[in-house]
C-alpha cells in the first residue's frame, strides 16, 4: 500500500491542499464533531530538537480527535545512535499509525520513511516546514478570503520556514517576494523548484536583497529567526541582517493594513522589533493557534478518515 505522507509540502496537490483548508476550517469551527473520528489511532512524535507549537499542537490534536500520542524526545530513542533509523522505523510502524519527525536533517526522515509503510510528517526539518507553511496559507485565507491581487513578503533568512513558503507560494499561484542577504541565500534548487512550479502555477516570485523592495505593496510580512535550531555554531551570521529587521519603518513600506506573520519562537530586538510583533498588525497567535486545527486536519486526510 501505498502511505499519503507530509515530507515536503509537494507531497499535496493544489486540491488536496484546498480539501485540507476546508477540513480544518470544518474542524476548527465543530471539534467536537470529530472526537472520536480517531478512536484506537496512535501517533509518535520523534523530536530531537525543542518545540512548543509543533509538539503541543500534534499532541493535543490528536487526542482530540480521540487517538493516542507518545513523544519520543532525543534521549529516548536516540535515533540512529542506540539504534539504525530503519529497524526503529520497522519496530514503530508496527505499533504506531503514524508518525511527527522534528529532525535537524531532512534525510534522516527520508531514511525513516523508506522503511515507516505508514503516513510520515515533517514536524520541521534543515530544509522544510510543511505544516507551518500549509497553516500559513490557511491563515492568511481566513483573513483576505482569497490570494487573487495579494501580494506575500518574506524578509530575512533563506531558511526552511522561507523554502516552504516559497514552494506553496509556488504551487497555489501566489505573488510571493522575499529578501534574504547575499550571504543566507535560499538554497538555489528550492528557488528553481519554486520558479519551475510558478511557470505552471503562474505564480509571481521574486527574490531582492533589499527588504525595503520586497515589501513594497505587501498585503503580508512574514519573518523568521536569523539563526536556526542546530546552526547555533552559525550565529556570527546575525551580522548580515541588520536591515533586515522588521520594524515600523519597514511595515510602513507595505500596505497600509499589512498583516505581521511570524511562526514563532521569535526574538524580539532580532528580526521584529517588539512594537510591530505587539502591534495591532501583528497576527502571530492566531497562526500559532491554527497550527492545531490545520495538523488535525493534516491527520485525518493523511489517516485516510475524511469521509
Ligand atoms: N513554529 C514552530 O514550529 O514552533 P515550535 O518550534 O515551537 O514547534
Ligand atoms: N527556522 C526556525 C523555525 C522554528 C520553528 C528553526 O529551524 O529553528
Amino acid at each position: 500500500m501505498n502511505y499519503k505522507r507530509c515530507i515536503d509540502v509537494y507531497d499535496f496537490s493544489v486540491s488536496e491542499i484546498f480539501e485540507i483548508f476546508d477540513l480544518a476550517m470544518r474542524v476548527k469551527k465543530n471539534p467536537l464533531a470529530y472526537k472520536n473520528l480517531l478512536n484506537g489511532k496512535a501517533l509518535g512524535l520523534i523530536f530531537e530538537k525543542p518545540s512548543t507549537r509543533t509538539w503541543v499542537s500534534f499532541d493535543i490534536g490528536f487526542s482530540t480527535l480521540g487517538g493516542h500520542a507518545i513523544y519520543l524526545g532525543p534521549q529516548d530513542i536516540k535515533l540512529g545512535v542506540r539504534e539504525e533509523i530503519r529497524d526503529v522505523a520497522r519496530v514503530l510502524a508496527r505499533y504506531l499509525d503514524a508518525i511527527v519527525m522534528r529532525t535537524f536533517s531532512h534525510k534522516t526522515i527520508i531514511e525513516f520513511a523508506r522503511y515507516f509503510a505508514k503516513p510520515v510528517i515533517n514536524g520541521l526539518s534543515d530544509l522544510e516546514h510543511p505544516c507551518q507553511a500549509l497553516t500559513d496559507y490557511f491563515t492568511m485565507l481566513e483573513i483576505f478570503g482569497d490570494f487573487k491581487g495579494r501580494k506575500i513578503a518574506y524578509v530575512g533568512d533563506g531558511n526552511n520556514v522561507l523554502s516552504s513558503l516559497l514552494l506553496l507560494a509556488a504551487r497555489l499561484g501566489v505573488d510571493f517576494s522575499f529578501a534574504t542577504p547575499e550571504e543566507c541565500l535560499v538554497r538555489r534548487s528550492t528557488l528553481m523548484r519554486a520558479r519551475r512550479e510558478a511557470k505552471r502555477t503562474k505564480a509571481k516570485i521574486s527574490e531582492f536583497h533589499n527588504p525595503g523592495q520586497a515589501v513594497r505593496g505587501a498585503d503580508i510580512i512574514y519573518t523568521d529567526v536569523w539563526v536556526s535550531m542546530g546552526e547555533e555554531h552559525k550565529s556570527s551570521k546575525r551580522k548580515y541582517f541588520k536591515p533586515f529587521q522588521v520594524n515600523q519603518k519597514l511595515l510602513s513600506k507595505a500596505k497600509k493594513d499589512v498583516r505581521f506573520m511570524h511562526c514563532l519562537p521569535a526574538h524580539r530586538g532580532e528580526e521584529v522589533t517588539n512594537d510591530v510583533i505587539e502591534g495591532k498588525h501583528s497576527v502571530v497567535f492566531d497562526q500559532a493557534e491554527n497550527r492545531i486545527h490545520v495538523q488535525k486536519a493534516i491527520l485525518i486526510y493523511l489517516l485516510g478518515m475524511n469521509a
